[in-house]
């Protein structure tokens, strides 16, 4: 597989990374086995693939000590990501980016996952209640003391930004620059895809222009982008489409062009390749600097994705998914 360099500190990785979070969370509950998302992660290494991503609240917990397992016997091949600043409880998700619980809960990551450094420890959500620099600087101290080798950024929750005026990422952009100033970020992690392509407008120039490398979260559209969700087929009440505007039996309908174009597209690429694979290869196709991380629990899905750095979009098919119809469905 291709290799990309993210960030100043030019940490290499295999292009296409793999998202553990529907491992054990999110998605198709019934369907998380462990045996099979082990293999799943065991391929994924197989094929190239390096950058894992996780995170303390997946599960909670659950994810990590999963990856602990693969890592145990393939830490050097694998390079960890991992996030902190959410704490799931009962019936809520909170931030917290106090130090001290900072500190903590990357020690607790550090054993979940059985290893001695995170490679890139992501601040998953800023919180409202404590300046991000103070957040951003006990991360720093986390690589000052060698339990941390890079900081990343996710700004994925930033839809709520749309009812204020201004860009989707304008919040994160100032948060960004902000904790530029205690310590250099590495990478960025944000929803990218055929059909949330709205970090091509600010914050993926924003990071090309700094050497920051950008973590394509959902590069799949959730799944939707790979046409094998039927409109209607319904999901499990603890999976978020369940409550996603977006999975609708009436919006999966509408959006079913976006599918119909990929599919097109794929054709024309030989009768073995996805819209799955099409969709990736469009993220991949944005910058060297970015590496999407598709979800999967499966390692059919994993081999399939791990074969999208072999595709080259052409010009025509570019052109072709600029074209295609907006997404319907927002949480505005
Ligand atoms: N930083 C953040 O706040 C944040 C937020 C969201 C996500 N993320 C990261 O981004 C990663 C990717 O996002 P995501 O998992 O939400 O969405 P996604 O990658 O867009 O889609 C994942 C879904 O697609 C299915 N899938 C994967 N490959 C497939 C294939 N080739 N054919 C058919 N179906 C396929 C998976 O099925 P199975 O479940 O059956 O395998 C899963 O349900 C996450 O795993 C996580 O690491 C980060």
């Amino acid at each position: 597989m291709e290799r990309r360099t993210i960030g100043a500190g030019a940490l290499s990785v295999g292009a296409v990374g793999l998202g553990c979070m529907p491992m054990t969370w999110a998605y198709n509950g019934s369907r998380q086995r462990g045996d099979e998302s082990l293999r799943a992660a065991h391929r994924a290494l197989d094929l190239g693939t390096t950058l894992l991503d996780t995170a303390d609240m997946y599960g909670p917990f659950t994810n990590e000590l999963l990856l602990g397992r693969v890592l145990r016997e393939r830490r050097d091949e694998a390079f960890v990501s991992t996030k902190v600043g959410l704490l799931v409880g009962e019936q809520h998700i909170v931030a917290n980016g106090r130090p001290g619980y900072v500190r903590r809960a990357c020690d607790a990551s550090l054993r979940r996952l059985g290893t001695e450094v995170i490679d890139l420890y992501q601040l998953h959500r800023a919180d409202p209640e404590v300046p991000v620099e103070e957040t951003w600087g006990a991360m720093a101290e986390l690589v000052a003391a060698g339990k941390v080798r890079a900081l990343g950024f996710c700004a994925v929750g930033a839809r709520g930004g749309r009812r204020s005026a201004g860009g989707l990422h304008d919040g994160t952009l100032r948060q960004l620059r902000r904790v530029q100033q205690v310590f250099p970020v590495s990478a960025v992690e944000a929803e990218l895809s055929v059909w949330s392509p709205e970090a091509l407008e600010s914050l993926l120039p924003w990071c090309a222009a700094r050497d920051i490398g950008f973590l394509a979260a959902m590069p799949l559209g959730n799944g939707f982008l790979t046409g094998t969700l039927t409109p209607g087929e319904g999901f499990e009440p603890d999976d978020l489409r369940a409550r996603h505007p977006r999975f609708t039996a009436e919006m999966m309908a509408a959006n079913q062009p976006i599918v119909v174009g990929l599919r097109r597209i794929a054709a024309r690429h030989g009768k073995n390749v996805t819209p799955a694979q099409v969709a990736l290869a469009w993220v991949l196709a944005q910058g060297r600097h970015v590496v999407p991380v598709p979800g999967a629990k499966r390692e059919r899905w994993v081999a399939e994705n791990s074969a999208a750095d072999r595709l080259r979009l052409t010009a025509r098919d570019l052109a072709e998914i600029a074209e295609l119809p907006r997404a319907l469905g927002s949480w505005d």
